[in-house]
């Protein structure tokens, strides 16, 4: 169904998106304080270049359905939705200049005072967590007067177009995102886009704004990681590119969700050794590479956190349910969970531990004889029992997923503190006896 839109903003997000709405069969009013891009529109031209931008310009100014102002006001009156795709720059401290969006949040408030119907504002532009509740709602609630999700409705909306394919990206984006307020807000959101064939997630507004954060915090680590080892490859003689080929043709555990879910530091006989090994060598090679270097400091800082985590509860008596360094293996050597137990053994704490692939008992050969020679006291410390693990500490700590592990929370006798590092099925709210690592 046509709607009445304004389009807040007409740089590339801005004119993008006006002139597809318009070209999709919606009434779009672009709005922009500068006379140059207001002017361009109104005689049918693209503010910005863009692949395919100019035609859809000229054809939605021709039919009418697209149409540009500088009023802010004029826009909200004659639409339903207010798209806001005005910028939001660094300062120079690299904190986000949210002024824009402060200004036209104050505009389109101001408007909404005297609106009669429902009006549904969406913020598309790059917003961090937070500021749609502590700047955009706020700001618009004083400016109109009104409660946001009973006089108007509120949504988040990031947007994940490329330069240089912008058009060609808002009708196939990789994921349409859409944080609300509440359903009507959501819905009226969603139906903009229901002829994408894309994936459409609505979310909590919070999650919305970080994923468009966590993306391009990626996207810029993919692009230094690939240059990092090519600069590498280069001074080995290898050819990046073979390397980065078959890289990306491992979709298991490579390009994949394999590894990309927040919890406790890794470890094993291979990830650090070998990351190492990889960043001597750079040094030795005198290739700068800040960011696999990062690595390491990264995975130990994360150590540190759930020791932090740990001392704060207050306990003395800890027991841990997984301690190598995940569930299944008995391979001890450079478990970060090993680690932390000998931090918290240092700083006097009464430690049990039990894990089912690292019994003792039945351990052979190479893990027995590292346990008793380099660990010994850990070993004086393993139980072959969960329950008397449970049983006997004030904080139990969940190392790793062993699915014997999953309804340790329910057994908990009241006072007792939980500290989950691997975000066990069903439990992830924070309070007074469970707490993850980093949810
Ligand atoms: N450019 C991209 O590829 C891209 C992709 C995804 C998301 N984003 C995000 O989208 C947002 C917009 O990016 P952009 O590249 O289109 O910015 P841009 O700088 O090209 O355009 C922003 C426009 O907003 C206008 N503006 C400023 N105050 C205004 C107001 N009060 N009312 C109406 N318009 C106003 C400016 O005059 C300018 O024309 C940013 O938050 C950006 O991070 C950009």
């Amino acid at each position: 169904m046509s709607k009445r839109i304004g389009i807040y903003g007409l740089g590339y997000v801005g004119s993008v998106s006006a002139a597809c709405l318009a070209n999709d069969g919606h009434r779009v009013i672009g709005v922009d304080p500068q006379a140059a891009k207001v002017d361009l529109i109104k005689a049918g031209k693209p503010p910005v270049i863009e692949e395919g931008l100019a035609e859809l310009i000229a054809e939605g100014v021709s039919n009418g359905r697209l149409r540009a102002t500088q009023d802010p006001a004029e826009a909200v009156a004659e639409t339903d939705i207010s798209i806001v795709c005005v910028g939001t720059p660094s300062r120079a401290n690299g904190s986000l200049d949210l002024s824009h969006v402060q200004a036209v949040c104050e505009q389109i408030g101001a408007a909404l005072r005297n609106h009669p119907g429902y009006h549904v504002v969406v913020i598309r532009s790059t917003i961090l967590p937070g500021t749609m509740r502590e700047v955009v709602r706020p700001t618009l609630e004083r400016a109109s007067g009104k409660i946001a999700g009973v006089g108007f409705g509120l949504s988040n909306n990031p947007e994940f177009l490329r330069e240089s394919t912008a058009v060609r990206d808002f009708y196939t984006p990789p994921k349409t995102v859409i944080g609300a307020i509440d359903e009507k807000s959501g819905q009226a959101v969603a139906s903009l886009y229901e002829k994408l064939d894309a994936p459409l997630i609505v979310t909590d507004i919070e999650v919305a704004e970080m994923v468009k954060y966590t993306d391009n915090a990626w996207h810029a680590l993919k692009v230094a990681f690939a240059n990092e080892i090519g600069n590498i490859c280069k001074q080995l003689g290898v050819d990046s590119h073979a390397v980065m080929d078959i890289f990306c043709k491992d979709t298991k555990l490579n390009l994949s969700p394999y590894y990309m879910k927040p919890g406790f530091a890794f470890g094993g006989s291979c990830l650090p050794k070998d990351v190492r090994a990889l960043t001597y060598r750079a040094r030795s090679l005198d290739v700068a590479v800040p960011v696999l270097d990062s690595i390491l400091p990264s995975n130990a800082n994360q150590v540190e956190r759930a020791l932090q985590i740990i001392v704060q509860k207050n306990r003395r008596s800890i027991g841990f349910l997984g301690f190598s360094f995940k569930a299944g293996t008995d391979d001890l050597r450079e478990s970060p969970l090993v680690e932390l137990i000998e931090r918290l053994l240092g700083k006097g704490y009464h430690l049990k531990l039990f894990d089912r692939s690292v019994n003792l008992a039945r351990l052979v050969g190479a893990n027995r004889e590292y346990i008793l020679r380099t660990i010994p006291h850990i070993s004086n410390i393993m139980t072959e029992s969960m329950e008397e693990v449970i049983e006997t500490s004030d904080l139990v700590v969940i190392g790793n997923n062993a699915p014997e592990f999953h309804d340790v929370p329910r057994r908990l006798r009241p006072g007792q503190a939980l500290v989950d590092m691997v975000r066990i099925p069903g439990f992830a709210t924070a309070g007074e006896s469970y707490d993850g690592i980093n949810w």
